[in-house]
């Protein structure tokens, strides 16, 4: 039937909330009871043979990509790209000898990918779709499915969809990782690291009046802003940015935080808000540095950064997590940064002008 939106002002914010048991949710349909990741044998084998994964999306699915990449390159050993669906569709790169393509997509039903599933099929290429909805055209199109488990995403902003393609991507590059008997992917404890998430996430979510004041400060009358942050962090930013441009119409914009320098620094002016995301142990200092100087230029800064990265100061910290997966946990301050400048503009959060839920035409 109709879902419904209950309590909640808007389903942005229900869908925000609901991120924990997706997580949990996700655990329990992806292992079986000896804890191990249960994918489909025919799937498995067809990605121990890839030699590089291609993986294919569009908006906020395209930022979760970002995030996957790395996780099957450093658990499954398989070199990784992502692309923006749009521009592969018509400027395909060289392939390697063994691809196989991955499609990110919350609705299944996105043109743009669509039409890189077609172009790739021609030339008779595997294709994984994995999709919040399991009776769309790009789950039925595609070689292998699997499911987010989302339960209905209803808000034009993306949320749990996100976080949910994050996990299987992680449980998937773990499954293949172990199979392949790589060290890597046998020390990365998934189960353990997604009841992280799911704890990590409900923390901040039980903080939500304290981010709505900080949303009230940075972002109440701003006409632009910055989210900056390195590897993971840098992923994290750039959704970070997307949502609050989305229902905010904030410009708002992800950088590389060690980019910044080389002309978008130019920007920044007095109260210019600067978002910093810390959490990876390898460039935090470095991020912390990058937010400093933007600081000294008269920029407004708000750091969300990792409990064990953290110092006084520090205005949201999320709770330890690999690395690899921060982006599950740094990404929840800033949907509720950007929910909250969205319902206190007075704006229709979960249908923002312009844009649909999902996009069927090129
Ligand atoms: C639309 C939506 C975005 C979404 C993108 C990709 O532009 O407004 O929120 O991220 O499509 O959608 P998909 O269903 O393929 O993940």
């Amino acid at each position: 039937g109709e879902v419904s939106k209950g309590t909640y002002p808007f389903f942005m914010l229900k869908e925000i909330d609901e991120q924990p048991i997706v997580m949990r949710r996700l655990v329990e349909k992806y292992t079986d009871d000896q804890h191990h990741v249960v994918i489909p044998e025919d799937l498995m084998e067809a990605l121990q043979q890839a030699d590089r994964l291609y993986i294919v999306a569009a908006g906020t699915s395209y930022h979760a990509g970002l995030v996957g990449a790395p996780l099957f390159e450093q658990l499954a050993g398989i070199p990784a790209e992502v692309h923006v669906a749009s521009e592969f569709a018509y400027h395909q790169p060289l392939l390697s000898k063994h691809p196989l393509f991955i499609f990110l997509t919350q609705s299944g039903e996105t043109a743009d990918i669509r039409q890189v599933l077609v172009e790739v099929k021609k030339q008779g290429y595997q294709t994984l779709t994995i999709t919040n909805v399991g009776s769309s055209t790009l789950a039925r199109e595609a070689t292998f499915t699997l499911l987010l488990h989302g339960g209905p995403e209803i808000a034009v902003a993306s949320t749990k969809a996100y976080t949910a393609q994050i996990a299987v991507e992680a449980l998937v590059a773990k499954a293949v990782g172990e199979a392949k008997g790589l060290q890597a992917a046998k020390e990365f404890d998934v189960i353990h690291q997604l009841g992280l998430a799911a704890t990590g996430q409900q923390a901040l979510i039980d903080q939500k009046d304290r981010i709505h004041e900080l949303a009230t400060d940075m972002f109440k009358t701003t006409r632009n802003a910055f989210y900056i942050g390195r590897g993971g962090d840098y992923y994290a930013s750039l959704e970070a940015a997307l949502k609050l441009k989305e229902i905010s119409y904030v410009q708002a914009e992800g950088f590389a935080a060690g980019e910044l320098k080389h002309g978008t620094i130019a920007l920044i002016e007095k109260d210019t808000p600067v978002v910093a995301i810390i959490s990876d142990p390898l460039t935090a200092a470095r991020t912390r540095s990058n937010a400093d100087e933007v600081q000294a230029r008269g920029a407004k800064v708000l750091h969300i950064a990792m409990a064990s990265q953290a110092q006084k100061g520090d205005q949201i910290i999320v709770d330890d997590i690999d690395p690899l997966l921060a982006p599950l946990v740094t990404i929840i301050p800033a949907q509720l940064l950007a929910y909250f400048t969205s319902a206190d503009r007075g704006y229709d959060v979960d249908r923002p002008r312009n844009l649909a839920k999902s996009v069927t035409v090129e």
